[in-house]
């Protein structure tokens, strides 16, 4: 029994159950009967009597009045007592309006989503279904629930404490006997898992009234012939004699036998019933054997493998399903005691004549050894629920029709036996194309996304998949997926990327139901303040666990992740590692394990063995042999009807007449309220002698565009001018320049085979070839080992050919090549001897992302613009030696001229804002453009002063650069917002001013200690951070170090009062990236990299 549903303990003040406990006086589920809710005790006192606990049933509440027992009289024992006998189909709309609108609830209930927006709108939705057709139907995660409830709630299954694991195969689609045939295989074939049998049930469609059922006249999938002799006696199974003669009554013609496998007699609504022999390689049998007796074997005995009850009905919601078969296994005694011990089964043990009182001799000899016996227990039913069905040809319309044919005792139907020859091959695809595999995504900067569609592209050739942003998709459907895979990048300081943070959340929710606040941002807690040292043992002892049987709500998922991130950054792959371990506890197997690209070395590689692995893992688990080979290097993206196949038959562009300005296509395409804008001003912060810039950027703020101090500006730049014309050079099939074009693919029209036609792409919005390589598509980061091998199969000079095979393996040469950082462009210019078109361009190359700035001004002190501060981005690539290279968002921003139009929109960041209450201490440390976000704190801060009132606020900046002279941006406004009271303190760190270096966390360290600790621990104050994550890094083991001395703390309980300063949101981080010291940091980091990359390889045997 599950004390999470049936039991709650409800305190002293309970009232125990009069009478039978199997009598209750009760209300329906969801409707109020207040004179019966009086009369109602609110809990039934259960106690256990070996151990003296007590447990308050409150369920039983929720189960309709009806029950076989009375207060005199309990009718527990019988096996078909006669309320649980075939009840009437439901007919009543208003019944089943109310069944619906039960079940309902309760299916919204368990995700704590009832009573919301989408509970009302799906019941109005049925409602009307009722109204208009008399019937509804079932989403497929409906149906999943009330499957795996009705399991739950099936009184008389030992076996049902793992409903969570229930298998959903869905038939509701079939129409003929073969199609359920084959569905039946299937189930056979998966749940028999060569041995290791597995939970399952198939649905066909629901009774529909006046039709006729959808039936399987078996009362098992599989099951041993009956074969009465004249002597009285039987040869077979002493359960089967009826169905036995009846299918012989079909002209099924066996070799007669102790252990016969029936054929399946199958009936759809108007059918006749039609006989279906199983294949011998679907069914396992064992030979029973004894480990010390040899005499035992030679008994001959043998039994199947899978019990697979096909005659019962579930009921979902007032729907009735009256072929809904269901399989669990074998528990150790069932086959030997039961099935060839009973006297009307196959009756093999010596029975000698003795006196004997059952009642007396059954509970010495095993209940009272078994704890359940002394556990008082309640029996009532609810719904979801199975329930039994008559025997079809014992029902008063065959009868009738017997009659009516004349053939009152023989069973003579006309269909003639039929063999029906099957084929493994055939089944294999049936069956995967019914197993859903959802495929989420959370990204920030597009790479996840394009590794999930050629995901989908790689098991689109055996399986159903489907690809869905994570905050696009509802989590209530979790529960319900057959396989679930995931991939995910990492942002911020170890946070999911923006779109995945909704799941992470509600991922946690589900981890933890009853505690709502503490642990609800803990994928931060477990993650974010370890290390990769951590994160392993963590690992570990999570799959030492493993092995133990798993349940939980996602107990029938299988799941794999894969993880992108940089090991720039200190908590790699930190999101997916979080949805792996979740998905775990949760419940869920891990079908493959946790991949993770360092996007520094191997991304793509590691990706693509990752995708293999999980494929052939998947057609293990849904025992799918022989499909497709995907050895091959290409698998992962060779459709052509996918974003990442190109071929110049299925793809061209064709002239049309109109497209959508640029803000509206950029809007699309990014999925982002958009706004079109100009440059106002822009202003070097630095000084000319420091070699570099930093420039405050002024926009003008649209209207109806608004935002706060601490939010993120999303920019769109163009690409570089002289960059878009040397590859419109080099491109083959050009259109006119001003023509606007629309990318097309060759398509299959609805019918296959009849017929395709040419059709809009929708990657890309109408516009010039020009407009997308200057504003849409990315034409500066390195190609991809895909587009290489493209760009090979172009490529008429050998030599070149070849190089560019080389480096399309993704492998070693191509990481070494990406290294120096070369353009398309460049790439096209040193590889000339390839004719590239357009349209291979156009479909190919990724998406030009936006990039994020903060916004650096504060709306109530400049109320028309929007200001920020950026810093230009030059570099030399291959550590310092190679071309002068220009990042390109920055690079535009420095270039274009005032009152040129910038494309870009808001995105908020709620938690990083200056507290309500200005008296709470805030200590702000942002070196260089880090300062940006706090330029808008300061300039709120100031307006509040000078115009609203308030007093100074308790607040030091502590800004760190190069040297006092060249670098200090702002310096004169902070020094006058500090002389207004906005500041309490300014603290510097000039690195290069002096011999040794000096950093911001060195000030922290040995000037602020006492004081921060201070704001933090007493004060409860604020920290913000901003900029590098090199430096957020190291900021935070200073902070912990400060927290560990001036609290007398171990470093250990500071990090977790870090973590706890996070959770409450006084802890704030924004970060930039990897921008200090870039090519130091990479460089050292990529040689780490390259090692994991090497080691994962072998790890998984990929080398
Ligand atoms: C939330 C957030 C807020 C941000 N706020 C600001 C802000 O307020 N101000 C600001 O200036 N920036 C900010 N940034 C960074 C900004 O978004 C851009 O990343 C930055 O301007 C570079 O973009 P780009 O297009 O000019 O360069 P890209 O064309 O994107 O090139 C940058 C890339 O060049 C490479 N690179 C750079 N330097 C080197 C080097 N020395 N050696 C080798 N490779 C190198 C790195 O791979 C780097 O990722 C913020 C970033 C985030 C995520
Ligand atoms: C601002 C920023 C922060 C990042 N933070 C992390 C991090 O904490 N951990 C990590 O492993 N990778 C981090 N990354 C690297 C990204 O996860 C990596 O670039 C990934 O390939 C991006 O995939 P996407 O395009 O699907 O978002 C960060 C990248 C940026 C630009």
């Amino acid at each position: 029994m599950e004390s999470g549903q049936t039991l709650t303990s409800v305190g002293s003040d309970v009232h125990p159950c009069p009478g039978s406990v199997g009598r209750t006086e009760t209300r329906t589920n969801g409707h109020s009967r207040p004179d019966a809710v009086n009369r109602t005790p609110p809990s039934v006192r259960l106690k256990n009597w070996e151990s003296g606990s007590l447990l308050y049933d409150i369920l039983h509440r929720q189960a309709p009045p009806e029950c076989p027992c009375s207060e005199t009289r309990c009718l527990g024992s019988l096996v078909f007592p006669r309320p649980n006998a075939p009840r009437p189909s439901v007919g009543d709309q208003e019944r089943l309006r109310q069944q619906a609108a039960e079940f309902l609830h309760s299916y919204y209930s368990t995700t704590t989503r009832a009573g919301t927006a989408a509970h009302e709108e799906r019941r109005a939705q049925v409602e009307a279904e009722i109204g208009r057709t008399g019937r509804y139907r079932l989403t497929a995660t409906e149906l999943s629930f009330g499957a795996k409830q009705a399991w739950r709630n099936a009184a008389r299954c030992v076996g049902r404490a793992h409903w969570s694991r229930l298998q959903i195969f869905d038939a509701r689609d079939c129409a003929s006997v073969e199609e359920m045939f084959e569905h039946i295989c299937n189930h056979i074939k998966y749940s028999t898992n060569k041995g290791n049998i597995r939970s399952a049930i198939t649905i066909f469609p629901p009774r529909c009234e006046g039709k006729g059922d959808f039936r399987v006249w078996n009362s098992q999938y599989i099951h041993y012939a009956g074969f009465a002799q004249p002597d009285g006696s039987v040869l077979g199974d002493g359960a089967t004699v009826e169905i036995t003669q009846l299918c012989e009554g079909l002209g099924w013609q066996p070799n007669r036998g102790r252990f016969t496998v029936l054929p399946l007699v199958l009936q759809v609504p108007g059918g006749e019933p039609t006989l279906f022999s199983l294949p011998p390689e679907l069914v396992l049998e064992v030979e029973l054997e004894h480990p010390q007796y040899e005499w035992f074997g030679e008994l001959g005995l043998r039994w199947y493998g899978l019990p697979a009850v096909a005659n019962m009905l579930l009921e979902v919601g007032g729907l009735e399903f009256p072929a809904a078969p269901f399989n669990g296994w074998y528990t150790a005694a069932e086959i030997g005691a039961r099935n060839l011990g009973d006297t009307g089964r196959y009756d093999l043990l010596k029975r000698g004549g003795c006196p004997t009182d059952w009642v007396w001799v059954q509970p010495p000899i095993s209940g009272s050894l078994t704890p359940l016996y002394h556990q008082e227990m309640l029996n009532y039913s609810l719904t979801p629920a199975f329930r039994y069905l008559m025997d079809p040809w014992k029902t008063p319309e065959w009868r009738a029709r017997e009659e009516m044919l004349g053939k009152r005792r023989t069973i003579g139907f006309r269909q003639l036996a039929r063999a029906v020859e099957f084929s493994s091959a055939l089944m294999v695809q049936a069956l995967a194309r019914r197993v859903r595999v959802t495929i989420l995504y959370a990204t920030e900067t597009g790479r996840a996304q394009t590794l999930a569609q050629k995901l989908c592209t790689l098991f689109s050739t055996t399986f159903n998949p489907k690809v869905q942003r994570m905050d696009e998709y509802d989590i209530a459907n979790l529960e319900h997926e057959t396989l679930l895979l995931v991939v995910a990048s990492t942002f911020g300081n170890g946070d999911p990327p923006e779109n995945g943070e909704a799941f992470a959340e509600l991922l946690i929710a589900m981890t933890h139901p009853d505690s709502p606040t503490s642990q609800s941002r803990s994928y931060k807690a477990r993650f974010n303040s370890l290390s990769e040292d951590d994160f392993e043992a963590f690992q570990d002892s999570v799959s030492e666990s493993a092995g133990q049987l798993r349940t939980g709500p996602l107990a029938s998922v299988r799941f794999g992740v894969f993880g992108l991130g940089s090991r720039a950054y200190p908590h790699f792959c930190a999101f997916a590692r979080a949805v792996d371990t979740r998905l775990q506890e949760l419940g869920g197997e891990r079908l493959v394990p946790l991949g993770e690209g360092d996007e520094l070395c191997g991304q793509d590689d590691l990706f693509r063995d990752w995708a293999r692995t999980s494929f052939q893992a998947a057609c293990e688990s849904f025992c799918i042999e022989g499909a497709v080979d995907t050895g091959t290097r290409t698998d992962t993206d060779s459709s052509p009807d996918t974003p990442g196949g190109w071929s110049p038959d299925t793809c061209r562009i064709s002239v049309v007449a109109e497209g959508p300005e640029l803000v509206r296509a950029l809007s699309q395409l990014h999925r982002r309220k958009t706004v079109q804008t100009r440059l106002l001003s822009r202003r070097n912060l630095q000084a000319p002698e420091s070699g570099r810039r930093t420039v405050l950027v002024g926009l003008a703020l649209p209207e109806g565009l608004s935002y706060q101090p601490g939010d993120h500006v999303g920019i769109h730049p163009d690409n570089p001018e002289d960059q878009v014309q040397r590859l419109l050079r080099r491109l083959e099939s050009l259109p006119p320049r001003n023509d606007l074009v629309q990318l097309e693919r060759l398509r299959d029209g609805p019918h296959p085979g009849r017929g395709r036609s040419w059709v809009p792409e929708p990657r890309l919005p109408p516009c010039t070839v020009s407009q997308a390589l200057t504003h849409l598509l990315d034409i500066t980061s390195p190609p991809s080992p895909d587009l290489l091998l493209l760009l090979a199969s172009l490529n008429s000079d050998p030599q070149q050919q070849q190089r560019l095979i080389t480096l399309g393996q993704g492998v070693v040469e191509y990481e070494q090549w990406r290294w120096a950082g070369p353009s398309l462009t460049e790439v096209l210019e040193e590889f000339s001897a390839t004719r590239v078109p357009a349209a291979l361009l156009l479909l190919h190359l990724p998406l030009l992302q936006p990039r994020y700035y903060s916004a650096s001004s504060c709306p109530f002190t400049h109320p028309a613009e929007l200001h920020l501060t950026v810093a230009v981005v030059e570099y030399r690539a291959q550590g310092g030696s190679g071309p002068l290279r220009h990042g390109v968002c920055s690079s535009w921003l420095d270039r274009i001229s005032p009152g040129d139009l910038v494309c870009c929109y808001i995105r908020r960041a709620p938690l990083f804002r200056l507290p309500d209450d200005p008296r709470v201490p805030c200590v702000l440390v942002g070196p260089g453009t880090g300062v940006a976000p706090f330029r808008g704190f300061w300039q709120q801060r100031l307006f509040e002063i000078q115009h609203r009132g308030q007093a100074p606020c308790p607040m030091t900046l502590v800004f760190g650069c190069r040297r006092s002279d060249q670098d200090h941006i702002y310096r004169e406004e902070m020094l006058e917002a500090r002389d207004m009271g906005v500041f309490t303190e300014i603290c510097t760190a000039y690195s290069r001013d002096q011999n040794t270096k000096v950093y911001v966390q060195d000030v922290l360290r040995e000037r602020l200690a006492e004081q921060l600790y201070r704001s933090l621990h007493t004060l409860r104050g604020h920290l913000y951070v901003c900029g590098d994550v090199t430096m957020a890094q190291d900021v935070s083991r200073v902070v912990q170090e400060i927290l560990a001395a001036q609290g007398g703390l171990s470093l250990g309980q500071a990090a977790a009062y870090i973590t706890g300063l996070k959770e409450e949101n006084r802890y704030h981080e924004d970060i930039f990236g990897v921008t200090l010291r870039t090519r130091e940091v990479t460089t050292r980091v990529r040689s780490t990299s390259f090692t994991r990359w090497q080691e994962a390889k072998a790890g998984a045997g990929y080398v």
